[in-house]
C-alpha cells in the first residue's frame, strides 16, 4: 500500500473537520435500521454512529491516531480491498472519501460485495458546486481540479443499483469546515488552519491559490464580497453541491 495522501494532509484534521450534527442526522437516517455498519475512509470517526456496530476502514495512519477512544478502532485498509467477508455488514456509509480512491470503480464492487442491504455516500455534484461563490468568482480552479477526482453523480448511478440522489443543503455555522462549508464565513478562507484540514489547498498550486485568496480579501477590505454576497450570512442553509447518495440493495 502507498504512503496515504492523508499522512501528509491529515495532521490537525479534527480540529477544524468536526462532524456538523445536521449532516449527521441525516446520513444516520439513511442507514435505516443496519445493526452492523461499515465506515470506509473513515477517518477520525466523524459521522460514527456510535449505538450500532462499526468496521472502520481507513488507510492514513496519521488519521487513525486521530480517532477518539469512543469510536471503534480502525483497521488500516482502503476501500479497493476490503478485508471483510462477503456480505458481512448490513450497510455502508462513507463521507467525502470517493474522490481520494485510487479506483472507484474497484472500490465500489468491493463495498457492494460486503454489504448486505444499504449504502450510502456523502460526496458533491459538481455541476451545482461550481456556481458556490467561492469557485464561481474567486477560484474556478478549485471544480476544475475536483472534476478530474471526483466521480460524476451519473457514473455513481451506474456503479450502484437504484441509487438515490438527495441535496443535503449545509447549515449555516456547519462545524465542519470542508472548503464550501464555509460559504457564509469567508474570511475562514484566509486562515491557514482552516485550510490546512481540506484537501484541496494541498492539490491546488500554491501560486493559484494565492491569487484566488488575495482578490477574497481585497474584496472583503473593500466591502465588495458583502455588497455581492452579503444576504448570505442571514440564511440558515444552502446547496453548494453537497449529495447524500444511497443504494439499497434489498427491495
Ligand atoms: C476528507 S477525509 C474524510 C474522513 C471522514 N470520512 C470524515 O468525514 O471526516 C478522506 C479520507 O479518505 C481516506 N482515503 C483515501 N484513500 C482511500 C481509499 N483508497 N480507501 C479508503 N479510504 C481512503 C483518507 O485517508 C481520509 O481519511
Amino acid at each position: 500500500m502507498k504512503l496515504p495522501a492523508y499522512d501528509r494532509m491529515g495532521v490537525g484534521y479534527t480540529e477544524v473537520r468536526r462532524a456538523d450534527p445536521r449532516i449527521e442526522a441525516r446520513i444516520h437516517r439513511a442507514l435505516g435500521e443496519a445493526r452492523v455498519v461499515l465506515n470506509v475512509g473513515a477517518g477520525a470517526g466523524s459521522y460514527e454512529p456510535l449505538d450500532r456496530e462499526v468496521i472502520a476502514v481507513e488507510p492514513s495512519p496519521v488519521m487513525i491516531a486521530q480517532r477518539p477512544p469512543e469510536v471503534a478502532r480502525a483497521i488500516q485498509a482502503v476501500a479497493e480491498d476490503l478485508p471483510l467477508d462477503d456480505n458481512s455488514v448490513d450497510a455502508t456509509m462513507g463521507v467525502f472519501t470517493l474522490h481520494h480512491w485510487d479506483d472507484v470503480e474497484r472500490g465500489l464492487a468491493e463495498v457492494l460485495r460486503v454489504t448486505r442491504r444499504r449504502i450510502a455516500f456523502v460526496t458533491l455534484d459538481l455541476d451545482a458546486t461550481a456556481d458556490m461563490w467561492l469557485c464561481r468568482d474567486y477560484l474556478p480552479e478549485i471544480v476544475e481540479h475536483d472534476r478530474r477526482v471526483f466521480p460524476t453523480i451519473e457514473r455513481l448511478g451506474e456503479l450502484l443499483p437504484g441509487l438515490r440522489i438527495e441535496p443535503l443543503p449545509v447549515p449555516a455555522g456547519c462545524t465542519d469546515g470542508f472548503c464550501v462549508a464555509l460559504w457564509d464565513r469567508p474570511e475562514a478562507h484566509l486562515d491557514p488552519e482552516v485550510r490546512r484540514a481540506s484537501s484541496i489547498w494541498h492539490q491546488l498550486p500554491d501560486e493559484v491559490s494565492a491569487r484566488g485568496l488575495e482578490r477574497l480579501r481585497g474584496d472583503l477590505e473593500s466591502g465588495e464580497w458583502g455588497r455581492r454576497h452579503g444576504e448570505l450570512r442571514t440564511r440558515s442553509e444552502l446547496d453548494v453541491g453537497l449529495r447524500l447518495v444511497v443504494a439499497e440493495l434489498v427491495q
